[in-house]
């Protein structure tokens, strides 16, 4: 917050530019987080707005997700040497503890690891950035879809312990690149998609609805529902060198996608997989 302007002048309209001025410096002097969507593992996903405002930071903030996960570490920090021209900067590692699997609600869980993230990104921003320094979050895909990272810096912003201003640049998300692996729309003319998880999944399917979106989902809930006129479109680690693609009526191919789906995942660590159930029309 900027205090208001009392200091006297000798004219009014004098006044007025001293104070403009004043706000124009503390403006200028607030720090500033960009929550910037990177795409899925390609770094061609990265915008040219996302490029411009890499440039801008002096701080790359990476969440560390422990080794598992350290090709999605390596390709962020990719990304900040391919496309930070000629400037400094700082990366620097946030830890991440993983959701304590010892609390049975999941809610519960969830909270609990939030609260432990938004103290970890506010003691970051208010100690690693200077005032008027300006600080960067390697967002996967795009920030508003299944990520919490603004709902953190909002809820950093009103503790109101640091001050400070954010931007989102938006990103390239794994639907869309899904939609473009498999070359199909995701809706139908004038159709709706409902987007969900892999544990809401049955009871969005119950719904009736004609196109499903699924993300998150470790445990194959595709497996598990009623296949008999569904047709899927599932991909993993979409975007990236080890992208796989399988499609077709979900009765045939929920085995091989079980399959492949374990194998990668032993191979590589981690596996991120989307899909997409379109219920075949009525013949
Ligand atoms: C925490 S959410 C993050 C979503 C991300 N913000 C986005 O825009 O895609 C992680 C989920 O996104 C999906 N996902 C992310 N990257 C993916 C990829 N490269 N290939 C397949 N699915 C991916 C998976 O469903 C994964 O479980």
């Amino acid at each position: 917050m900027v205090a208001p302007c009392t200091h006297a002048s000798a004219t009014p309209g004098r006044r007025r530019l001293d104070c403009d001025r004043l706000f124009d410096a503390a403006r200028l002097a607030m720090r500033k987080v960009y929550a910037i969507g990177i795409g899925t593992g390609n770094p061609d996903h990265v915008t040219v707005q996302a490029i411009k405002a890499l440039n801008r930071v002096q701080v790359v903030f990476l969440l560390d997700k422990g080794d598992d996960k350290a090709d999605l570490a390596t390709l962020r920090r990719d990304i900040c040497e391919r496309y930070i021209e000629g400037r400094p900067y700082r990366v620097v590692e946030l830890e991440d503890t993983p959701r304590d699997p010892s609390v049975p609600c999941y809610e519960a869980r969830v909270a609990q690891w939030h609260e432990r993230r938004l103290a970890r990104y506010e003691r970051a921003i208010a100690e690693e950035l200077a005032d008027d320094a300006a600080g960067a979050i390697l967002v996967w895909g795009d920030p508003s879809l299944y990520d919490s990272t603004l709902r953190l810096l909002e809820a950093v912003r009103q503790r109101g312990h640091v001050s400070f201003e954010y931007e989102v640049i938006p990103g390239i998300s794994s639907p869309q690149v899904l939609a473009a692996s498999h070359k199909i729309t995701l809706n139908r003319i004038g159709g709706a998609v409902h987007l969900t998880t892999g544990r809401r999944l049955a009871s969005a399917a119950a719904e009736e609805l004609d196109d499903v979106l699924v993300m998150l989902d470790g445990e194959c809930a595709f497996s598990t529902i009623p296949d008999a006129d569904l047709d899927i479109f599932w991909g993993a680690y979409l975007g990236t060198e080890h992208e796989i693609l399988i499609s077709g009526p979900l009765a045939q191919c929920k085995g091989e996608i079980v399959r492949a789906r374990s194998a990668a995942r032993a191979e590589h660590g981690w596996i991120m997989d989307t899909y997409l159930l379109r219920k075949r029309p009525a013949s």
